[in-house]
């Protein structure tokens, strides 16, 4: 990668700290900043353009429309302002706003409408982020932030609901895990995407069969 385009990836690093000093603990910098890593990784197995999968990874979440009452406009807008003023060139601001507006689980409710390698590791690279140990940590995080119940016994998980349904749900925590987390592993897009999902999906696994013994006062 050229010196200028390194330069452009050192102001994002910079600009992503200082957008998202106040964010909720599963949607800050170090969230964003295992989401860059793991793209790196993953977008070298693949082939990807890696200026591409770490401007992308880096802005994904700038602007997070549950945290915006529901704006979906806010997270593109900034990327793009930001990325003009670095002088990005226009091909690179494009697909940065098109990952940005399509990488969210919750854009899967809507007809996919744009497709790339470097959205298919970045989404790879964050649904990795939402399973295994710092999954677990985030769903439970977040769940404490919007005061969620962490289980109820009989509030049973909802399977296919609608993008509205998913949006505003306030279920307890443990029920996210039948509703998305579980689900992620076999989303995944790339070979490397898949293999790294396996391993994490089976500690969460292991994970709920301990949290279900506990519960009972089993063990
Ligand atoms: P996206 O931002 O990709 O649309 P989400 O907002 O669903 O995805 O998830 C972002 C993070 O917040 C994940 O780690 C996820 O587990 C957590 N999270 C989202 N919704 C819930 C929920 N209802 N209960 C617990 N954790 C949640
Ligand atoms: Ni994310």
């Amino acid at each position: 990668m050229n010196e200028t385009k390194q330069k452009i990836i050192e102001k994002t690093v910079q600009f992503v700290k200082e957008e998202l000093k106040n964010a909720e603990g599963g949607h800050d910098w170090w969230h964003i900043y295992r989401v860059w890593k793991l793209a790196l990784q993953i977008g070298k197995e693949e082939n990807a353009d890696l200026f591409v999968v770490q401007l992308g990874s880096l802005l994904h979440d700038i602007a997070d429309s549950k945290f915006n009452n529901g704006d979906e406009e806010i997270g593109p807008r900034l990327a793009r302002n930001f990325l003009i003023e670095m002088n990005a060139d226009s091909s690179t601001i494009e697909h940065i706003d098109a990952i940005i507006r399509n990488i969210s689980f919750h854009k899967t409710f809507d007809k996919k409408k744009f497709n790339s390698i470097e959205l298919q590791v970045i989404q790879d690279a964050d649904r990795l982020d939402a399973i295994g140990a710092i999954g677990i940590a985030r769903a439970f995080n977040y769940g404490g932030h919007k005061n969620f119940a962490i289980h109820i016994p009989g509030i049973e998980p909802k399977l296919n609901m609608t993008k509205e349904e998913y949006k505003k749900s306030d279920a307890p925590t443990i029920n996210h895990f039948y509703e998305k987390l579980f689900l992620l592993k076999d989303m995944m897009n790339t070979k490397t995407g898949i293999m790294l999902a396996e391993k994490r999906h089976e500690f969460m696994e292991r994970y709920i069969a301990q949290f279900m013994k506990e519960w009972e006062g089993e063990l």
